[in-house]
């Protein structure tokens, strides 16, 4: 009886226990999931092209080391991903052809260059530190394979926040050149990692349902301004401004008020027009080309072993 099945989801989700792959649980849901998981997993592995652009001109061999190490995180995080999605009931095959058909979104942010050296230091700090206040909350998730894939990725993440930090504090304290540089990479980041946390909550098409449903705990609004907080005692440290002339803060509200963001900027970026979209694009379809024969020689290897196993 379909409505016994869903009295069982429900009581799951009241009780805040995990849904398994094998339980029962509305299409919407899972259809829901398919299309956050997978675009998480689509904004991994995009998102290493805009820093993989510095590893050969990182300025010293513990700089490069490092970002090696987080450029390879982002893979390892966008295959975690990828698996949690296929738990759903989904092919890889069918998720990337997707990506490279233009027919499921990554995030916005990666569709911005990145012009300097300091620019990877305001992609950790900044990037990856609203990825970390978005994420947190998704280890609570309601699906468990997507909620305990997060917790590896959040600590990860940390990380690569706490790199970027450093990195922009070393640049920060340099020379007048470094400490130009680090301002203008906050300059350019900082509006677009504020439009990361999605569409404002009235504009949010699926906030709501996907609240009821465990899988976001808090709204896109209120994980922007708590990333706004965090951060202004943070540039504050580093000795860098943030571009945003209405920044203060409000005692009434304890939080920090903020100027108006530019969400035409967010819906052309969204709808493939933003700076780097089609060089992103057209970059993952040629390293997946190139790939194939990974793929055919796993494929080939995997079938004898089986034989000689059977
Ligand atoms: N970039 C691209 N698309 C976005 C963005 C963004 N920054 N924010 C929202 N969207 C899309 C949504 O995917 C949705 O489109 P769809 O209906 O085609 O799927 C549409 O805009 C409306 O937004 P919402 O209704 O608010 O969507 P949702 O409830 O899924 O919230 C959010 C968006 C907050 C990004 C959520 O999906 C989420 O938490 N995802 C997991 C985290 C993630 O993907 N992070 C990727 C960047 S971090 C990193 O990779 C380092």
């Amino acid at each position: 009886d379909p409505a016994v099945y869903e009295a069982v989801f429900e009581a799951a989700l009241a009780a805040d226990e995990r849904i398994e792959p094998r339980d029962w649980m509305p299409d919407a849901y899972r259809a829901s999931l398919v299309r956050q998981i997978a675009q998480h997993a689509h904004s991994e592995i995009i998102g290493m092209q805009p820093e993989a652009n510095w590893i050969t001109r990182a300025p010293s061999l513990r700089r490069k080391a490092i970002l090696m190490a987080k450029v390879q995180d982002e893979a390892g995080h966008g295959l975690y991903l990828y698996s949690a999605a296929e738990t759903l009931g989904v092919g890889r095959e069918e998720l990337l052809d997707k990506l490279h058909s233009g027919r499921q979104k990554y995030s916005s942010i990666f569709n911005y260059p990145t012009l300097t050296w300091a620019d990877v230091g305001a992609i950790g700090w900044l990037v990856d530190g609203a990825a970390i206040t978005n994420q947190v909350p998704l280890c609570r998730c309601s699906y468990g394979p997507y909620a305990r894939a997060m917790i590896r990725i959040c600590k990860e993440e940390s990380f690569h926040q706490r790199q970027g930090y450093e990195l922009l504090m070393a640049l920060s304290q340099g020379t007048e050149a470094q400490h130009a540089m680090a301002q203008d990479a906050v300059d350019r980041w900082w509006w677009p990692s504020l439009m990361m946390f999605g569409p404002p909550d009235d504009e949010s098409a699926h906030s709501a349902q996907s609240m009821a449903w465990k899988i976001k705990r808090h709204s896109n609004d209120e994980l922007r301004q708590r990333f706004v907080d965090i951060c202004v005692p943070q540039a504050e440290s580093l000795g860098l401004t943030l571009p945003d002339p209405d920044l203060r803060w409000n005692p009434a509200r304890g939080h920090y008020d903020f100027g108006p963001i530019d969400w035409d900027e967010f819906r052309e970026v969204l709808r493939g027009n933003g700076p780097c979209n089609a060089q992103r694009l057209s970059q993952r379809r040629r390293a997946h080309e190139e790939g194939a024969w990974v793929r055919e020689a796993a494929a080939v290897y995997a079938a004898k072993h089986g034989e000689a196993r059977s």
